[in-house]
Formats: C-alpha cells, structure tokens, sequence
C-alpha cells in the first residue's frame, strides 16, 4: 500500500521586510542578505497569528469535509508552540471542526517535528488504511534584532494531508535518520529568542546531511543519478545549496544540472517567506513542485530534514500520477500577491510587541488580519482564538 502525502496546505503571515531594506538599516552589503544568505523578503507575524493560527489558516482551505470526517490523528510539529502543556493540535482540531475520535499531539525536534509527524502519520495509516492524519509544522523563527540570525527570521506553516494511495507524493519506506546531543541552536523555556551557535549550526547541518545520505545510499542501494530533486530544510536558502554542492559531483553532467535546476525552484517560497523551522523542509518541496512543469509521476524526490540539536534524516518520496491537479497553485499564488511591506522601524516595533505573561487579559483587533484564523486575545490565562468563517471563539 502507497502511504503519503495527499494534500499540502501553506500560510504565511500578509506582512513581510524586504531585505534589502533591513540591510541598509543595519548598514550591510544588501548582497550579503539576497546571495550570500539567500533571502529577498522575510514573513512578519502580526500579534494576531502564532504557531496555532498559522497552521489552522494553512490547513483551512485545504480540508473538504470526506477529508474531515476521515483525519483521526492530528500531529502538530512546532518549537513555537503556545502552552507547555496542552497541545497546539487540540486548538487547531476544533478550529477546523475535526472529527472529535481523533488524537491530537505536539512533536518537538527544532526543525525535526514535522518530519517525526510523517512517518508517525505513515505508520498510523499502515495499520488503519482507511484514516487520514493531518500533520502541521508551524512556527514563527525568532532571533533578535541587529543578531546574526535576524536576516534568517520569518514565519508560516505547512499543512500536510496523509494518506492511503496518496495522490501527490508516495514516501518510500527506506529512511535513514541520526541524533547526536549538539548545541547549535536552542531556545531555554525562558526565552522567546532562539540563541544559536551559527557557524556550528551550519557545519552540523552538512555534517548530518552527509552521514545519512551515504547510509542511505547503502541501505536503498540508490545513488544521485536515481533522484530528480533534492529538497532540503532551508532556514536560508544557500543552507541547502551548500549541503547539495557536498554530493553533486556524484552525479553525471545531466543530474548535476537537474539537481540544480531544481534546488533553486525548490527555494522560491523560502526565499520569499524566511525560515518556518518545522514547515521549511515542506515548504520547498511545495515551492519545487508549484514551480515546474518538467516533473512527471514516478520521479523519485530526496528529503533532508534537519533539527538542530540535532536529529537528521533523509527519506525519499515517489511523485504519484497527476500530482499537479491536487496542488493550489492559484491560492497560494493569490496568497504572495496579497501581502503588504513593512518599513524596518513597523517590523521592529511588531518584533517588540509582545502579549501580557502577567495573567493579564487582552483584546487584540483582529479586522486587520486578513487571515480566516486570528488569535482574538487572551482572558482568564486562556488564549481566544477565532475562526472568522465558522464565526467561534475558542
Ligand atoms: N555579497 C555576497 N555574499 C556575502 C557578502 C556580500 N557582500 N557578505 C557576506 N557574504 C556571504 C558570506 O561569504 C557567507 O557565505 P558562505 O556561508 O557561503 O561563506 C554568507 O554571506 C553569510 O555570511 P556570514 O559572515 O557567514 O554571516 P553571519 O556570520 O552574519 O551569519 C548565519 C550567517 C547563517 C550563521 C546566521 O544568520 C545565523 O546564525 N542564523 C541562524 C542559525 C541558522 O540559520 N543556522 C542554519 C543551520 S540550522
């Protein structure tokens, strides 16, 4: 039985930075930002989205109501989730009127979370044919002002339909996946910034690709020339670059260019978004494959997910027949177009925002967001989330 994914979702926030813009603020060569990261614009979240919004608004439009009543497992990869204890699944289960047998979870690996979800998803599905899961990696990437990392911020969310007889990609069963206890990045329950080792955090990043990719070659009995793309995490979109340039000699003149080719139509939306941490991984592959018209069924995709920390791993998937009439190139086209830019000084005075942590209550006003899902306020230490179209508050 083919397992995997049957639909792909995507939001980001209706505000972005230009980079070149933050450059010249923070008096950087604006090609430092654009090629030497790799980055154009970077995804600024109003007070009125977090991981659970975001992730409900990418799976909003996605989900007809066979799909509902099928999904019985929601798996909600984040590293920036919204309570320690209850998970952001359950919000998102009820404010996408989910079939109430369900489970619903949190997955916590960094970057990894999303990945864990798949092939959690994918083991579900072995042994119940007839579910669905819905699996969403959701996150708002937070550095600090005028730090390194600023230039690799940005937030969104991918939602992941998964299922029997799948109808964009098959995910093969031969995986290979690593941990080792690194501190390249991390983020202590204190903090609402991520602190990072940058310069470890991208040669554990290259180190980990390379000791998966050559098991797997092994164990899949697979070499370069067996792939049409590689997708890789992107928390810019040169990280991947420079992984890909560590195996693309294994490969004939043709591959080398394909592979190419096709890496930098898979960075299109992360180059335009920033880093989505959980949702990265998949966001290149929906920019890759809502970019190109020369994919075709049976075409073997490589995934390279990474979680600083660390987990690593690689798995593949085999795009399924027709693939390109279950994606929403128009929705998520639309979604680009509708965005607005904000000056440096709006993007810094939205970066100091922040919500009360006294226990203090707050109305946020929503009728700006023209997002479907908003976060409405908080009352009595509980987050009021709304969904505009069902129109309830949770
Ligand atoms: N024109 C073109 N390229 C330029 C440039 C210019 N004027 N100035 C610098 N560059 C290039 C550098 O050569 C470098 O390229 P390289 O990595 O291929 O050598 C790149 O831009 C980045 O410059 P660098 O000096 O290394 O940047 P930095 O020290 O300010 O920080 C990160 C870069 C990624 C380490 C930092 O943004 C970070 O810590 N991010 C968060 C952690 C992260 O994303 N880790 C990734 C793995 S999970």
């Amino acid at each position: 039985m083919k397992i995997g994914i049957d639909k792909i979702g995507f939001y980001a926030p209706h505000l972005y930075l230009d980079m070149t813009r933050l450059a010249e603020n923070r008096n950087i060569d604006p090609d430092k930002f654009t090629i030497g990261i790799g980055q154009e614009k970077m995804a600024v979240p109003p007070m009125t989205q977090d991981a659970v919004t975001l992730a409900a608004n990418a799976a909003v439009d996605m989900l007809n109501d066979v799909d509902k009543e099928a999904i019985d497992f929601v798996i909600f990869g984040t590293e920036t989730g919204v309570d320690s204890s209850k998970s952001a699944a359950v919000y998102v289960h009820e404010l996408l009127g989910l079939n109430p047998y369900a489970r619903a979870i949190e997955v916590k690996q960094a970057c990894y979370g999303a990945t864990a979800g798949i092939q959690m998803a994918k083991a579900h599905i072995a042994m119940n044919p007839g579910s669905k899961v819905l699996v969403l990696g959701s996150d708002i990437a937070r550095y600090g002002l005028s730090t390194p990392g600023e230039a690799t911020q940005g937030a969104g969310a991918v939602a992941l339909l998964i299922s029997a007889e799948p109808h964009i990609l098959a995910v093969e069963d031969e995986s290979v996946y690593f941990t080792a206890d690194i501190m390249d990045f991390w983020r202590p329950v204190y903090s609402d910034k991520a602190f990072a080792d940058g310069k470890l955090s991208n040669e554990q990043y290259i180190a980990f690709f390379s000791r998966v990719w050559e098991q797997y070659k092994t164990k899949a009995d697979l070499e370069l020339n067996d792939f049409a793309a590689v997708c890789y995490h992107l928390p810019y979109t040169k990280m991947g670059y420079k992984a890909l340039k560590t195996v693309l000699d294994e490969g004939n003149e043709e591959v080398q260019e394909r592979l190419l080719t096709n890496y930098k139509l898979s960075t299109v939306y992360n180059r335009n978004v920033g880093n989505i941490y959980t949702g990265s991984l998949y966001l290149s592959l929906l920019s890759l494959l809502e970019q190109t018209n020369e994919l075709t069924a049976g075409d073997r995709i490589g995934m390279f997910s990474y979680g600083s920390g660390a987990v690593g791993e690689f798995f593949t998937g085999i795009l399924q027949p027709d693939y390109q009439d279950y994606l929403s190139i128009e929705r998520h086209n639309a979604l680009f177009a509708s965005r607005s830019e904000v000056t440096v000084s709006e993007y810094e005075a939205m970066f100091d925002d922040a919500l009360p942590t006294d226990g203090s209550a707050v109305e946020l006003e929503i009728d700006s967001d023209p997002a479907r899902v908003c976060l409405a306020g908080i009352a009595d230490n509980k987050r009021q989330y709304v969904n505009k179209e069902k129109n309830t508050t949770l």
